[in-house]
């Protein structure tokens, strides 16, 4: 339903966004070059480039498998295509945004002249041509601001990776496992964007966390045809002394890959968990990490994958009573039905913490917030607890704007 309501909205969109995005170039070229001569075949060239990018995108056969790195076409084609159509729809929304609430405050102050001060000559009086002049600009140059936040997404904030150091409480924690550390590396989605290099240099940066388990939260590829055997292979890098444990995520459904990766995995050593367990022991104690396969209650995506009536059918039964429970689950929205069940923590990924974001301005001004309330961090609910790795990649637009990649390291604590 979801994605239905974003294709039809993105629809809705493009043709006037481009109408009006592209007039508005033609008008600010034309300010710009002196020249008229040059006016024709300038604009000629932009238009054919336009036209390449739009053919390229939309109808143009993609390489298969895709290509692990950025090739000379993703630089020169799809990557400013992508920051185009992200940046030129969100500042025409901004735009109308700006526009219907001019409107609203017109008709406002029309009706108060009206009603409340008809002997006043100003009341309902138009506004003056420099006004509009300037608050047109006004509009025109605040709804381009997102050409500048996207090329900061695309070129700078997409890479600039963090590490999250996020203590954990577990009252059920065993003895043994008291400052056990965990690194989480999330929705990696292997491709042009997000190179087999890429991958190495933060599986390097998780190695050098010196963690004592790794586990990897899903959506290691993109859709079909995506490299998977070579994120497996860069990701057979990992060390830590309890192994690296998954889980797979909608990506891997989507694209008809999660049994192949599964065993990939397993050739390398790491064992990812389909409603499986994985018990860890240390000093005659045990720690219990449970792994699912990514679950909706919504028919979302390609072949409806993932759908269950009620979240984490089976779990019950891998859980242990005598020691903590670790559940590692791509979709976060799984937390409900983990803290009814008693699962002390749940490991997520899914939502990239929006992706492109304005969540630290106000929490409401996510993306990800129409899929799930658990955008990024850490939650609790009654005993169980939460936390929302925002991910290593992108889907859609090689963007990230508010939402930093990150690795998370897990301390456990008992008190
Ligand atoms: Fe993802």
């Amino acid at each position: 339903m979801i994605r239905h309501i974003l294709t039809v909205l993105a629809v809705a969109l493009f043709v006037p966004s481009q109408v009006f995005w592209i007039w508005q170039v033609r008008k600010i070229g034309r300010r710009l070059i002196p020249r008229p001569s040059l006016h024709r075949p300038i604009g000629w060239a932009a238009a054919s480039l336009y036209l390449l990018l739009l053919v390229y995108n939309f109808l143009w056969p993609k390489p298969m498998p895709e290509a692990a790195h950025l090739t000379l076409r993703a630089a020169l084609l799809v990557a400013p295509y992508q920051w185009w159509m992200l940046a030129s729809l969100t500042g025409f929304l901004l735009i109308a945004a700006c526009y219907a609430l001019g409107l609203l405050l017109r008709s406002a102050t029309w009706l108060y002249g009206r009603i409340a001060a008809p002997a006043s000559p100003e009341a309902g009086a138009p506004l003056s041509p420099e006004r509009r002049r300037f608050l047109a600009r006004a509009g025109v140059a605040v709804s381009a601001t997102p050409f500048a936040a996207c090329a900061y997404g695309l070129l700078y904030e997409r890479t600039e990776i963090e590490v999250t150091r996020q203590p954990i409480v577990l009252s059920r924690l065993p003895k043994a496992f008291q400052g056990f550390r965990i690194a989480q590396l999330s929705d990696i989605h292997i491709g042009q964007f997000m190179s087999d290099r890429q991958i190495r240099s933060y599986v390097a940066m998780v190695n050098a966390l010196k963690p004592d388990l790794v586990v990897l939260t899903g959506d290691f590829v993109t859709w079909v045809g995506s490299p998977a055997a070579t994120v497996v292979g860069a990701l057979a890098g990992l060390r830590a002394p309890y192994g690296v444990l998954g889980s797979i995520g909608n990506h891997e459904l989507w694209a008809g890959v999660a049994d192949s990766i599964t065993q990939q995995f397993a050739e390398q050593e790491i064992k990812i968990l389909r409603s499986e367990r994985s018990v860890i022991e240390q000093g005659g104690e045990r720690l219990n990490i449970i792994g699912v396969d990514y679950q909706t209650l919504a028919h979302f995506g390609p072949k409806h994958a993932g759908v269950v009536r009620e979240f984490l059918p089976g779990v019950a039964s891998l859980m242990l009573p005598d020691t903590a429970n670790i559940l590692l689950s791509h979709n976060p929205n799984t937390f409900d039905r983990a803290a009814e069940l008693g699962v002390d923590l749940s490991v997520a990924g899914h939502t990239h913490g929006g992706q492109v974001t304005l969540e630290y301005v106000s929490p409401d001004l996510s993306p990800a917030r129409l899929i799930t309330p658990y955008v990024r961090g850490w939650f609790r609910k009654g005993a169980s607890q939460l936390y929302v790795n925002r991910g290593v990649g992108t889907i859609f637009s090689p963007v990230r704007f508010g939402s930093p990649p990150e690795i998370t390291i897990y301390e456990l604590n008992r008190s």
